[in-house]
């Protein structure tokens, strides 16, 4: 059984037809990547998928049962979403933040305990404990995001373009911790611009363009194939 699995999805803004009829899935455990350059459509599909941005047609599974519309009843179905530039509350505590994304349980030592385990993958979150989520650096803003989506101890993990922003050796820590949070349990759907590094963790490859898969692979194969890193790949 997919973990995830997406049939014929299309989205309009409007007049825009922004995601013109993607199908895929993602299995348990598996690593699965978007990419795309800007405007194809990547986070459209997210926010369709967390239920934040309504979709005109298609069917959308989550472990065989179907996903609801709602996004508190999306998280709810284990499905976590990190936005594209994190959207932190920035004001607010690293706890605060963190917190923030257990949102729907109560506080006590299960709370206690899924901090802790962010701490294991991001120990120095633990020292910015009270640090405004605001003043970190850009890497350990993207740790705190990942985090405050695991608070929610979802099944399925969706990171919208996480390496953004962030310095080649931030980037590569980054998809090491992905690798290892899958290594956990977790199914991850990643979408990227700045694509190679994400394909080169990923079981399997989508390319999307302008709201269309061109081509799919296994996440290597895509990174090292000519045409797409002369299209995609900034090669
Ligand atoms: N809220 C919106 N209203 C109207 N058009 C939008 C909106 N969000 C995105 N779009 C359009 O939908 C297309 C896909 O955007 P997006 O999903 O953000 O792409 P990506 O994440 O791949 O850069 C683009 O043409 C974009 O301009
Ligand atoms: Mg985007």
């Amino acid at each position: 059984m997919s973990a995830l699995r997406v049939e014929d999805l299309n989205v309009h803004y409007g007049t825009i037809h922004a995601v013109q009829g993607v199908s895929f899935s993602v299995g348990e455990r598996e690593i699965v990547s978007i990419v795309g350059s800007n405007g194809a459509g990547k986070s459209t599909i997210m926010w369709t998928l967390a239920g934040v941005v309504g979709r005109s047609g298609g069917n959308i599974e989550i472990f065989g049962e179907r996903l609801p519309r709602k996004p508190h009843e999306v998280v709810a179905r284990g499905l976590a979403l990190v936005p594209e530039r994190r959207r932190l509350f920035t004001p607010l505590s690293v706890e605060e933040n963190l917190v923030m994304g257990a949102y729907r349980r109560k506080k006590g030592k299960d709370l206690q305990d899924d901090m802790e385990r962010c701490f294991q993958l991001f120990p120095i979150l633990k020292q910015r404990m009270g640090q405004r989520a605001g003043t970190l650096s850009g890497g350990e803003q993207q740790m705190l995001a990942i985090s405050r989506a695991l608070m929610s101890r979802p099944r399925v993990l969706l990171l919208d373009e996480p390496s953004l922003g962030l310095a080649p050796i931030v980037v590569e820590t980054l998809m090491e911790t992905i690798l290892r949070i899958r290594g956990e349990g977790m199914t991850v759907l990643l979408v990227e611009q700045n694509a190679t590094q994400a394909l080169e963790i990923s079981d399997r490859g989508y390319i999307l363009e302008a709201g269309r898969f061109q081509k799919s692979g296994p996440g290597p194969e895509l990174a090292r194939d000519p045409q797409i890193i002369k299209a995609y790949l900034g090669g």
